[in-house]
C-alpha cells in the first residue's frame, strides 16, 4: 500500500510540475508575473476616468500585458492636455520600454513623441490616432468611419427613411474636433444620411450640419446639454425634435437632460437619441426607453489587439494589421488593426453584451451605476 501511495504522490508532483512550466507565464520568487514580457515596463496614458470605456481599456491593458509578464505604468489624464504631456514625459524618463498612447487632443504631442523616438522607445497609438507625428509604429483602433455609418444605419432602417412618406427632423452632436475619430464618424454618419437631407426626409432645423458646427470639445457632456437646451429652446418651439443623432454615450446623457427639461415624456414625444461604447447608464437607458441604441466596442479585443503590436515592436515582429491606408496622420499612413464595432439596443444587448461577458445582467438591473 505504501508503494503505491508513494507512486501516486511522484505521478501527482511530477504533473504539478508540467503543469507550473507549461504555461506561457509563472510566478516569479517575488510574486511578478515571468513570461514574454519579464522585465519590461510598457507605459500606457489613458485620456480620463470620467468615461467608462477608458476605465475598462486602461483596466484590460493592465491585465493582458501583466498576464504576459510585464510591468504596466497607466497614466490617466483626466482630459487635460497639458497633464497628459507631462506624464508621457515623466513615462519616458522613467525608462519605459514602449509607450501606448490614447490622446487627449490627438496633435498636442508631437514633441514628446519626438523625445521617445530620440530615445528608441517605440510609441503605439491607443484607438485615437496620434496627428503630426513620425514617431508612431502601429494604430490599434476600431473602424471608425464604420462606428458613424452603423449609426447611420440603425436610424435609417428604423426609421423606414428609404420607404417614408413622413419628413423628421434632426440636430448632430458630434465628436471633439481634436480627435479624429469624430471627424470619421461624422463622414459615417454623413455618407448615410445626406441623400436623405438632400430628398427632404430628413430635415436639420438649426441648419448646423456641418462637423465645424455640431462638433463637441473634448466629448464634454455638460456642452452638449448646453447646445441642445439652446437648439431646443430656438429652433424647436412649434416642432419636436425627432433624431438626435449622437457620437458618444456621455453626450447622449447631455441630449437626454436638455429633452426632460424642455418637457419631451419618454413613450410620447421623446426623440430616438444614439450613441457609442455602450456604457453600462446607457444600456440601462436603452431599457428604460430615454436612448434608443449605442454602439458596443469590446475593449477585450482592442486591448489583445494592441498587446500583440506592444509585443512586435519589443521583439523586432510584425504585428496583425488590417489598414494600410485610411490612417494618414500627416506624416505617415500609420499601418493600423481596426476592430469591428456593433449596433446594441433594447432587442439585442443580451446577445452582444451580456452573452459574451462584458457585462453581467445584475450589473445591467442594478440601480446604482
Ligand atoms: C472613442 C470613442 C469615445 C470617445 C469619447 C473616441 O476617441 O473612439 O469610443 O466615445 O472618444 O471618449
Amino acid at each position: 500500500m505504501k508503494k503505491f501511495i508513494g507512486v501516486v504522490l511522484s505521478i501527482v508532483m511530477v504533473l504539478s510540475l508540467v503543469a507550473c512550466s507549461g504555461g506561457k507565464e509563472k510566478e516569479s520568487s517575488e510574486g511578478t508575473k515571468e513570461g514574454s514580457g519579464s522585465g519590461k515596463t510598457v507605459g500606457v496614458a489613458m485620456p480620463t476616468q470620467s468615461s467608462e470605456r477608458w476605465i475598462k481599456d486602461g483596466d484590460n491593458m493592465k491585465k493582458q500585458l501583466e498576464d504576459l509578464g510585464y510591468k504596466v505604468d497607466l497614466q490617466y489624464a483626466e482630459d487635460d492636455v497639458q497633464a497628459q504631456v507631462s506624464q508621457i514625459e515623466n513615462l519616458l524618463a522613467s525608462g519605459v520600454d514602449c509607450l501606448v498612447v490614447a490622446a487627449v487632443d490627438s496633435s498636442a504631442l508631437v514633441n514628446a513623441l519626438a523625445q521617445a523616438k530620440s530615445a528608441g522607445i517605440p510609441v503605439i497609438a491607443y484607438d485615437r490616432l496620434l496627428m503630426d507625428t513620425d514617431a508612431v509604429s502601429y494604430y490599434a483602433t476600431f473602424d471608425n468611419k464604420g462606428v458613424g455609418t452603423a449609426i447611420g444605419k440603425y436610424v435609417e432602417e428604423n426609421m423606414d427613411l428609404a420607404n417614408t412618406k413622413e419628413a423628421y427632423t434632426f440636430e448632430l452632436f458630434m465628436g471633439s474636433p481634436d480627435d479624429n475619430n469624430a471627424v470619421m464618424l461624422y463622414e459615417g454618419i454623413m455618407e448615410v444620411i445626406q441623400p436623405y437631407i438632400d430628398k427632404g426626409t430628413l430635415i436639420c432645423k438649426s441648419g448646423q450640419t456641418s462637423f465645424e458646427k455640431s462638433n463637441t470639445l473634448r466629448w464634454d457632456q455638460q456642452t452638449a446639454m448646453k447646445r441642445c437646451e439652446d437648439i431646443l429652446s430656438t429652433y424647436y418651439a412649434d416642432e419636436k425634435l425627432d433624431i438626435a443623432f449622437s457620437a458618444f454615450d456621455g453626450l447622449s446623457y447631455g441630449i437626454k437632460a436638455a429633452c426632460e427639461g424642455a418637457g419631451y415624456k419618454v413613450g410620447e414625444d421623446w426623440p430616438m437619441i444614439t450613441g457609442q461604447d455602450a456604457e453600462l447608464m446607457a444600456i440601462k437607458n436603452i431599457i428604460s426607453g430615454s436612448q434608443t441604441m449605442s454602439i458596443a466596442k469590446d475593449t477585450r479585443v482592442l486591448a489583445e489587439k494592441c498587446v500583440t503590436m506592444v509585443e512586435a515592436v519589443l521583439n523586432d515582429a510584425e504585428p496583425e494589421i488590417n489598414d494600410t491606408e485610411q490612417y494618414d496622420n500627416g506624416k505617415l499612413v500609420v499601418p493600423s488593426y481596426l476592430c469591428t464595432p456593433e449596433a446594441v439596443d433594447k432587442d439585442n444587448y443580451k446577445e452582444i453584451l451580456v452573452d459574451t461577458g462584458y457585462y453581467t445582467e445584475e450589473e445591467i438591473s442594478s440601480d446604482s451605476e
